[in-house]
């Protein structure tokens, strides 16, 4: 079974070839020209997919030798997202999806998340633990069976990604964040500044206190040290950045006597939140690399899980910017 894969959520133009669940080809368009702006600006956002949706289909089906009469099914982000950035992918899929005859299937990008590390690896047996840490979301969540999803903690202020970005905002690092943060912190020393490790109730998260602290900590030192000290600052935020995480981990996996570990999302790229996963000493998998930030292989993997179950989706289904899980 041949299914395209589509997403268009965000600020990533996502859009994927797979066969039998295998990704054939997964082309990704990171819209540069938000980071401008510093962070995404929806209506440009949606003009971007609009031009790159079909240009990016038509290169996919001719680089992997098929044709549009080759596609068995569409799998396409409905929620969460930008109103204007779903629309478009989903508009896209319902149009293709008539004119071509084919089935098409509304994927939640959270739940895509959650599945895409066994697009490469081999799939966990149920329960496991599932860290989501994007650019919207951070969460916990207990996944007992195919899509039956307990959330046990979530972000009460900003997500994870999210924090990464403004920080990276303010000390001058642009958009998007981690992987800016991430670069410059491997430079600097991670013990430099004694930013707080946030740990709010329970298994939820908190972001934007840790952000504060950056922000009084950049606000007060000299002009020079503004220069020469950002390596420190970038590697001393993403340490508790991190350690928040992990502590939350540790807390769910007591709490649960589950100690098997999912964890998805752009912030799962993260080389310090990995090492630190190492040694946590627990069985866990986190996706490839190009399959952390958003990206239509994921949605495509799922959807073809859901049409194997005789999932399909008709032509009112409606774009949900605040589609959770469950
Ligand atoms: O999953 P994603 O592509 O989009 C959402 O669904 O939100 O995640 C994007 C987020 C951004 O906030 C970005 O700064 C963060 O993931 N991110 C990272 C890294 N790569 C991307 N955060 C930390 N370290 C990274 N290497
Ligand atoms: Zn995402």
């Amino acid at each position: 079974m041949i299914i395209l894969g589509l997403e268009t959520s965000c600020d990533e133009t996502g859009v994927a070839l797979l066969e039998d669940g295998k990704v054939l080809c997964n082309k990704i368009h990171s819209q540069q020209i938000h980071s401008r702006f510093g962070g995404v600006v929806p209506e440009i956002a949606s003009r971007e997919h609009t031009e790159r949706v079909l240009l990016m289909t038509k290169e996919i089906l001719k680089e992997n030798k098929k044709t549009v009469g080759d596609i068995d099914g569409i799998a396409v982000t409905y929620g969460p997202g930008l109103l204007c950035s779903l629309l478009i992918g989903l508009n896209f899929a319902k149009g293709l999806s008539y004119s071509i005859g084919v089935p098409f299937v509304g994927v939640n990008h959270l739940e895509a998340h959650i599945y895409s590390p066994f697009i490469t690896f081999d799939e966990y047996s149920y329960p496991f633990l599932s860290l989501l840490v994007s650019g919207g979301h951070t969460s916990i969540v207990k996944v007992s069976g195919f899509r039956d999803y307990e959330v046990l903690g979530s972000t009460l202020d900003d997500a994870c990604g999210e924090s990464f970005d403004k920080v990276s905002k303010l000390i001058g690092l642009g958009y998007p964040g981690g992987p800016a943060i991430e670069r410059f912190a491997q430079e600097g020393n991670e013990d430099a500044f004694d930013f707080p490790v946030p740990d709010p109730e329970a298994l939820d998260f908190s972001y934007s206190g840790l952000k504060t602290s950056v922000l009084y900590v950049y606000r007060d030192i000299s002009q020079e040290e503004k220069v020469h000290r950002i390596p420190d600052i970038a590697a001393s935020f993403q340490k508790s950045a991190i350690r928040s995480l992990i502590i939350k981990l540790k807390r769910a996996m007591k709490m649960t006597g589950i100690n098997r570990i999912s964890v998805s999302g752009g912030v799962s790229a993260n080389k310090r939140l990995r090492k630190s996963l190492e040694e946590l000493d627990v069985e866990w998998v986190a996706p490839d690399k190009e399959f952390t930030v958003d990206n239509g292989a994921m949605i495509g993997f799922l959807g073809y899980k859901l049409f194997r179950q005789g999932v399909k989706s008709d032509f009112s289904l409606k774009a949900n910017p605040r589609l959770f899980l469950n």
